[in-house]
């Protein structure tokens, strides 16, 4: 039992090669077939590529109502504008967390068309209470985003929660989100503190980690997500230099109704955001 507070790897899997938007090329990890969601964790997509044609459609014009998009770019420049008259520039290295609340419609759109286009979008329900809240944006530019040094050789970008004394950025709320992107040099390990109860995962999007103590640990290969026990810390090292991302929510145990862009807790209030999307009330 001297392992009980350690976080072990209860699945792990490749995500599913698909397309949004107007043809973007992704892999959808969490949303897919073989793991529906991780609550709050709704989706997960990794984006990446150096060929214009993967991702130059972007996203046009779409609503969104009752969750947040948290859009995460390591390379590449973004250009997001809705129809209140926000609009922001999603550089490298910069996180938008955008809380739809009631109604957003909004447009995705590459402001490049050439390089390297790479990063993560991710969904994060928000609780019934706050489902109906005004639309909220939060774009954090790098230098905005601290760097914690959690062990010799690994060092991890906080854009939210708290890790080693070090507070991300990003004004959470209920699901309390931790979002670290993590570089581990070749040869290093460290060992994570997490709150138990939050549902976690690992997404490896360079090189390869072991996740979990001792004999429990699990050789995670890139491109995979390794879907976490509770548990109080989570150990992973690192042969090769890697990179990776860990997410954590506290989950809502709330139902969950969802149908594309809306996520909602009763098929009513679907009915009815789809209503008020069509009746212009976005
Ligand atoms: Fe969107």
């Amino acid at each position: 039992m001297s392992n009980s507070g350690s976080r072990r790897v209860v699945w792990a899997g490749a995500g599913m090669k698909t397309s949004d938007g107007a043809g973007v090329k992704l892999t959808r990890v969490i949303g897919q077939p073989n793991l529906p969601d991780l609550d709050p964790l709704l989706m997960l997509d990794e984006f990446g590529s150096d060929d214009p044609n993967a991702y130059i459609a972007g996203f046009p014009e779409h609503p969104h109502r009752g969750f947040e998009t948290v859009t995460y770019m390591l390379d590449g420049r973004m250009r997001h504008r809705d129809n209140k008259g926000y609009e922001g520039l999603l550089q490298s290295g910069s996180v938008q967390w955008m809380s739809a609340g009631r109604g957003i419609v909004h447009s995705e759109m590459p402001e490049q068309d050439h390089g390297l286009m790479r990063g993560f979008q991710l969904w994060v329900n928000l609780p019934a209470k706050d489902k109906m809240t005004a639309p909220r944006y939060q774009d954090i530019q790098p230098d905005k985003i601290p760097t914690a040094t959690l062990a010799e050789g690994v060092e991890a970008k906080v854009l939210a929660g708290t890790v080693c004394g070090v507070k991300g950025p990003v004004d959470t709320g209920a699901t309390e989100p931790f979002y670290f992107d993590i570089h581990l040099r070749a040869n290093s390990q460290v060992d994570i503190a997490l709150p138990d109860g939050h549902n976690a995962f690992v997404y490896v999007y360079e090189g390869a980690a072991s996740v979990g103590d001792g004999a429990e640990a699990k050789l995670v290969p890139q491109q995979t997500i390794a879907v976490l026990s509770t548990g109080t810390k989570l150990h992973v090292s690192a042969a090769k230099d890697t990179r990776l991302i860990l997410v954590a929510g506290k989950p809502l145990r709330e139902p969950v109704a969802k149908y594309g862009p809306f996520v909602m807790n009763t098929q009513d209030e679907l009915r009815q955001a789809f209503a008020d999307y069509q009746a212009g009330k976005f």
